[in-house]
C-alpha cells in the first residue's frame, strides 16, 4: 500500500469537491439538501474522514494536505449556504403564487344560531296575550309546596295531587315550614303574584316545570308552561272565553273555531278544557292525524278563579273574580308545526333544531 502524499491527495480533494458541487447542482429541496450535507460534511462525511486522514502524513504534507482540506471545507460550506439561500426563495416566491388569498372566491357560510323552538313558541304566545294588555313575569321552579299545591285548594291529601307527582327537594325553605319541590305547573304564581299586587291584575307567566314522568312521545319529565291570569271587578266567563278565542285565532289562524267542555282543576271553578277545530283537517276529523279523527285539538286548561284561591291572597271574592289558564308551548309547537315526539325538543339533535 503508497503512503498517500499531499499531491495524491489535492487530486481526491479536488475531485471530491468537483462531485459535491454537481450534485449540489440538483438539489432543490431542504430534505436532499440536508442528505448531501451529512454526505460530504457529517461526522462520517466525505471531507471530514478525508481530514482525519490526513493525520497519517508526515508534517510537511499534513500542513499542505491540510490547508487545501480546510480550504475545500470553507468551499462546500459557502456552496451549501448558496443553495439552500435559493431553495428557500424557490420555496417562497412558490407559495406566494399558489397560496395566494383569492378574494374573488365566494367565503365560506357561516352557520347562525337561532333560537330554540321552545323560546320561539313561548315567545309566540307571550306576545299574543301583551298585545291585549297582559304583562309577563316569571317565578321560581324551585317551590314551596305551600304555593305548588296548598294555595291552590289542593291540601295534603287532596287526590289531585297524584296528577302531579313531582321531584323533591331535600331541603326546608328560610323558616324550616314548607318542603321544596321543583314546580309541577306555573299555577303557583297565581298566588305570588296576586299577594304583591292589587286588582287589576293581567299577567302570564312562562317557565319551566317538572314532573314525576315516565317519558313517551307526548310526556317530558320537565317542559314549559304558560300560565295566564286575569283578576277585576266584573271579569265573567265571557271574558275567559273572548281573550282565549282571540289568542286561538292569533296563533293558529283567524277563522280558527274553539270549544269549551267542562274539566276539573281544584284552583277554578267552573274548570274547562279548551279545544280548537282541527286546523289540519278544518275540524273535518275522518282519517286526520293530528287530531286523531276527531276534529277538535284540546289546547289549554282554563277556569274561573277559584273563591278560595281569591280569598287565600286577601282579594275579597265577592268583590273581585277572574280567570285563569294554562298551556304547553310545546304542545303548541308540535301541533302547529307537525311534530311526533316531544321528547325531540330536548335531545340536542341539530337535524331537528335547525328546521325552526
Ligand atoms: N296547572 C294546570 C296543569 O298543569 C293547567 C291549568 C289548568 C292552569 C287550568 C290553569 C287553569 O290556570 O285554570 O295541568
Amino acid at each position: 500500500m503508497t503512503q498517500p502524499t499531499s499531491q495524491s491527495s489535492a487530486l481526491s480533494v479536488q475531485d471530491l469537491v468537483d462531485t459535491a458541487a454537481g450534485e449540489l447542482a440538483g438539489i432543490n429541496d431542504t430534505e436532499s439538501l440536508e442528505a448531501w450535507r451529512v454526505a460530504y460534511l457529517g461526522r462520517r462525511g466525505r471531507l471530514t474522514l478525508f481530514l482525519r486522514g490526513l493525520a497519517q502524513l508526515d508534517l510537511e504534507e499534513r500542513r499542505v494536505a491540510g490547508a487545501m482540506g480546510n480550504q475545500a471545507k470553507g468551499r462546500l460550506e459557502e456552496l451549501l449556504d448558496e443553495r439552500s439561500k435559493s431553495i428557500r426563495e424557490a420555496q417562497l416566491t412558490r407559495s406566494a403564487s399558489e397560496d395566494r388569498l383569492d378574494v374573488t372566491l365566494p367565503g365560506r357560510p357561516l352557520v347562525s344560531g337561532r333560537l330554540h323552538p321552545t323560546t320561539q313558541i313561548v315567545r309566540e304566545i307571550c306576545n299574543a296575550f301583551m298585545t291585549m294588555g297582559f304583562s309577563v313575569v316569571e317565578g321560581p321552579e324551585v317551590e314551596t309546596d305551600h304555593y305548588n299545591f296548598e294555595m291552590l285548594n289542593i291540601p295534603l291529601g287532596h287526590p289531585a295531587r297524584d296528577m302531579w307527582n313531582t321531584l323533591w327537594v331535600d331541603q326546608q325553605n328560610e323558616d324550616g315550614q314548607y318542603p321544596l319541590l321543583l314546580r309541577t305547573h306555573t299555577s303557583p304564581m297565581q298566588a305570588r303574584v296576586m299577594e304583591s299586587t292589587r286588582p287589576p291584575v293581567r299577567v302570564v307567566v312562562p317557565g319551566k316545570c317538572y314532573r314525576y314522568e315516565a317519558t313517551d312521545a307526548t310526556h317530558e319529565w320537565h317542559f314549559y308552561q304558560v300560565e295566564g291570569l286575569a283578576v277585576d271587578e266584573g271579569i265573567t266567563f265571557a271574558d275567559l272565553k273572548g281573550t282565549l278565542f282571540e289568542f286561538a285565532r292569533r296563533l293558529f289562524g283567524s277563522d280558527r273555531k274553539v270549544r269549551f267542555r267542562c274539566d276539573y282543576f281544584p284552583f277554578v271553578e267552573p274548570g274547562v278544557d279548551m279545544s280548537i277545530d282541527c286546523f289540519a283537517c278544518d275540524g273535518e276529523g275522518s282519517g286526520c292525524r293530528i287530531c286523531r279523527d276527531s276534529g277538535w285539538i284540546e289546547i289549554m286548561g282554563a277556569g274561573m278563579v277559584h273563591p278560595k284561591v281569591l280569598a287565600g291572597v286577601g282579594y275579597d271574592p265577592e268583590k273581585y273574580t277572574g280567570f285563569a289558564f294554562g298551556l304547553g308551548p310545546e304542545r303548541i309547537a308540535m301541533l302547529k308545526y307537525g311534530i311526533e315526539d316531544i321528547r325531540l325538543f330536548y335531545s340536542n339533535d341539530l337535524r331537528f333544531l335547525s328546521q325552526f
